[in-house]
Parts: structure tokens; C-alpha cells; sequence
């Protein structure tokens, strides 16, 4: 997965607190000029790879979607060599083809968040920046996790758009509606800013999705934490074998 030696940095968002298979080296409570991240990072190997795991939401789960430092977490990683991130993300499936359980990796996204701290560059800057982000996910990244799917079976949907949301709560069916016609194919909270603030400090990016339920208005009935907790147990397993695979290779 990674290109050079750093190591590779994983994201565990709603379902992946922590990630069995990691033969942990280290556990570290960092600070960083943007506050402390959402967990002590977890060094490690997985499969002979160097590998630093954050947990999004803290461990345990308690901070919600809105309220993740986002640029904590991201620059931690960073200081702690990390220049390839897996952010794995709980999703809804608004795409036919992305019901409970299925695998995303998608390769687009749109931002429906606001009010969040999404940049490093601001404050007294002596130059404005804009970084391009034409492809807000790497694709050799995409390539390689697509591939370690391929070779266990994982079923999965190699494309898609991501539709960024601020939550907590879930979207009216009207919304999902919108968003549909906007062109995205899965709904999740935590895309955003974290994909943004990896290229901001040039690290490659890809998100890991996991399908936990249908996007509002989409079956035939409301979502419900218990089907959201079904498909997690369902579906976690696949993507640990996704991510054990692709730091092999
Ligand atoms: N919407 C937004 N975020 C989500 C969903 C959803 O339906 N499911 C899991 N995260």
C-alpha cells in the first residue's frame, strides 16, 4: 500500500475501534498545535507493514461526526510519519448496487458539511494556498485495496461518489433525493474535512466505506440502529480482510 517505507495510516471510524491483526508496538497520547486527535495512536504491524491506528470517534465511541477534530487527528498522523491514510467510514447507500454489508471504495466526493475547521491555511499565513483536488482519492491507493478485495472475495463497488453530511442526525428522503440527483451514490459524515486536510499536507488519501444501511427513503422502511449494528458485524470482517490484504501487497 504504501510507496515508500512510512508507515500507513488507518482511520477506524463507526464499528472499528480498534483493529485486531495489528501486532501493536505502541500506543502514544499525542497533542498537536490543533489540539489533541480523537485517540492515542496505536503503532504497530499488520501483515509485516508499519501501521498507526486512530480511532475517529475515540475509544470508546463518543465524539460525535460533528465534533471530530479532524485536523488533529490528520496532523498527528502526519508528524508520526504517516503519508499513506485509509479512513474507513460507515455509510448509507443511496446507489441500488450499495445495500447493507457491500464494500465501497469510491472515488469522488461532495461536501455537504459546514462550520467545521476544514484547513490548515489560515490564521497568518504568509501566502494563500489552494491545493488542487481535482481526485480527493488516491488511485494507486484505490487500485490496491480494490485488488485485496478482488483476492478474498470481498464483494465491493469500486466507484462511486461520497456525499458528505454534517449529522448527527440521518437525512430526510428528500434530501437523499437531492443528493441523488447531485450524483452521489453514498451518504456518510466523516469524509469530510479529513480528506481535504490529508492533501492539504500532500498525503495520499482513500476512504474504505462499509454499507450499514440504506439511505433514508431508499427501503421500504426507517433505519434503525439494530440494522445499522446487523451490517456492521456483517461487514467489518471483509473490510479488516481488505486492509490486512492490501498492506501485504
Ligand atoms: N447517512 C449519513 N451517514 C451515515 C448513514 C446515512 O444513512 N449511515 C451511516 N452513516
Amino acid at each position: 500500500m504504501s510507496e515508500t517505507s512510512s508507515a500507513v495510516g488507518i482511520i477506524g471510524g463507526t464499528g472499528l475501534t480498534t483493529l485486531s491483526g495489528l501486532k501493536i508496538t505502541g500506543a502514544r497520547t499525542v497533542e498537536t498545535p490543533w489540539g489533541a486527535p480523537s485517540s492515542e495512536l496505536t503503532e504497530g504491524r499488520l501483515d509485516g507493514q508499519p501501521v498507526v491506528f486512530l480511532s475517529r470517534h475515540g475509544n470508546p465511541h463518543r465524539i460525535p461526526p460533528h465534533e471530530v477534530n479532524y485536523r488533529a487527528n490528520i496532523k498527528a498522523l502526519y508528524d508520526a510519519g504517516v503519508r499513506t491514510v485509509i479512513g474507513v467510514n460507515a455509510v448509507g447507500g443511496i446507489h441500488p448496487d450499495m445495500g447493507p454489508a457491500c464494500v465501497v471504495i469510491p472515488e469522488q466526493i461532495i461536501d455537504y458539511t459546514w462550520g467545521r475547521a476544514g484547513t490548515f491555511f489560515e490564521g497568518d499565513l504568509e501566502r494563500v494556498t489552494h491545493i488542487d483536488f481535482t481526485w480527493p482519492y488516491d488511485k494507486a491507493g484505490r487500485d490496491v485495496l480494490m485488488q485485496a478485495a478482488t483476492a478474498h472475495e470481498v464483494s465491493f463497488a469500486g466507484f462511486g461518489v461520497y456525499g458528505a453530511t454534517q449529522g448527527p442526525r440521518l437525512e430526510t428522503a428528500a434530501e437523499i433525493r437531492r443528493m441523488e440527483r447531485d450524483g452521489c451514490d453514498l451518504v456518510g459524515m466523516t469524509g469530510m474535512p479529513e480528506a481535504a486536510l490529508a492533501a492539504e499536507l500532500g498525503m495520499r488519501y482513500v476512504c474504505l466505506g462499509l454499507v450499514v444501511n440504506r439511505a433514508a427513503g431508499k427501503s421500504d422502511h426507517v433505519i434503525t440502529m439494530e440494522e445499522i449494528e446487523a451490517a456492521i458485524e456483517q461487514g467489518m470482517s471483509g473490510v479488516r480482510q481488505i486492509l490486512e490484504v492490501s498492506m501485504a501487497g
